[in-house]
């Protein structure tokens, strides 16, 4: 190997990352060349939550497709990365974009555990981290260079418990997924449902691992509440929605209510009719009628065979949108620093409505929506029957 100036760059920077590791030497830096801004974009594209990372990918190459390759004089480079949705995985790849290839942004992170991971690489190396898919609060609260295009489960759940204490549902049994961005929905749901009257008869929690709903939804069944409350990650909504239907507690006037990741877009329309009047709350639904909604999701549909955008599409398409206007706003400066600087405060037109990064938390504030799935021509969608604006993460509020 001859030793080219961008050799010898990596190297050092290879050097200094195992060095300070270690505990022993100055902290890494990220480069890469000065023309080219490179996003290492890491999220599930194989395994059990593929979905989301198929569904981001797709959002983020949307922007690029509507906005060009180029942004203040710089070439916009996505280096896309399957972590299967392992953690190790994650930090490790991470590690290597930062090291190896001089990623300038990180991006991505299908699930919680994923951007935990990463949190202390993006500390070290001072490099931005965009979560578009991961939603436990805490997150943000990892690393200062911690930002987010997703949301945060406490600000779709603190709306729903509200929404469903006030609109005739007496009691409930939450059922989520046992980990942290579950915990986040339940004890947001808990709390607001409470405070508004709710009776919360039950907390369950069901295994993020190849879930069996059914023990779970005997429970809900024998304690007959008014409603159950669901969080299941993107992707494991149909599982859920079958079993609830076996069960045959629709049948039994059982009313499901949830954050919107019960009836994820991408999936929604093979669920059936079993999924007719699911009142959820979330901050994206692909039926919101805007032109700007309409227009991306009839472009996404296009160049993606027909694909529906979910949720995770539009946080990816955000954290682009995040990228290009930091970029604008540094003049195409790229050091992490600068970057961060400028992501705090940004506000800007989405698919989903107007957003806003909190200067304060780095984290999004956006409008929730409450959605109804009905029919629409045939097909299945959450359509939006109230609209909570500018909703902050509630749970940073109330630290
Ligand atoms: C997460 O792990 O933070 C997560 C994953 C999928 C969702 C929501 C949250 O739909």
């Amino acid at each position: 190997m001859t030793f080219t100036r961008r050799n010898l760059i990596a190297l050092a920077a290879t050097v200094s990352v195992g060095a300070s590791l270690a505990g022993l030497g100055a902290p890494l830096q990220a480069r890469a060349a000065d023309d080219t801004v490179k996003i290492g974009f890491i999220e599930p594209m194989t395994g059990p939550f593929a979905s989301t990372g198929i569904e981001a990918l797709a959002g983020a190459k949307q922007y690029i497709a509507d906005h060009g390759d180029t942004v203040a004089g710089k070439k916009i480079q996505l280096i896309v990365k399957d972590d299967t949705g392992s953690p190790n995985d994650t930090k490790r790849i991470a590690q290597e974009l930062v090291v190896n290839e001089g990623a300038n942004v990180l991006m991505g992170f299908g699930l919680t555990p994923l951007a935990f991971a990463t949190a202390p690489i993006a500390t070290q190396a001072k490099v931005p981290m965009i979560v578009t898919s991961a939603a436990t609060s805490s997150i943000t609260e990892k690393s200062p260079y911690a930002t987010r295009t997703s949301f945060t489960l406490p600000q779709a759940a603190s709306v729903m418990g509200q929404w469903a204490a006030k609109n005739g549902i007496k009691s409930v049994v939450t059922l989520v997924s046992d980990y942290a961005p579950g915990k986040d929905a339940q004890d947001w749901f808990v709390k607001t449902f409470e405070k508004n009257g709710g009776k919360v008869k039950e907390q369950l929690t069901v295994p993020l691992k190849n879930p069996d709903f059914s023990p779970f939804l005997q429970r809900v069944a024998d304690d007959k509440p008014d409603a159950v409350f669901v969080f299941v990650p993107a992707g494991v909504g149909s599982q859920f929605m079958k079993q609830f239907k076996e069960r045959g507690l629709s049948d039994a006037g059982i009313k499901l209510i949830g954050t919107g990741d019960v009836v994820d877009d991408q999936i929604l329309n093979d669920m059936g009719d079993v999924a007719l009047g699911v009142v959820s709350a979330h901050h994206y639904t692909a039926a919101l009628q805007t032109d700007a909604n309409q227009t991306f999701v009839k472009a996404f549909e296009k160049a993606n065979n027909g694909m529906r955008p979910n949720f995770m599409a539009v946080g990816a398409y955000d954290g682009m949108a995040m990228v290009y206007h930091a970029l604008e706003k540094t003049n195409g400066d790229a050091s992490g620093p600068k970057l961060m600087e400028a992501i705090k405060g940004l506000k800007w037109e989405s698919p989903r409505g107007p957003v806003m990064i909190d200067p304060k938390t780095r984290d999004i504030v956006q409008n929730i929506y409450i959605d109804k799935t009905q029919k629409v021509d045939g097909q299945l969608y959450n359509v939006p029957i109230e609209t909570v604006k500018d909703v902050k993460d509630p749970a940073k509020a109330a630290k």
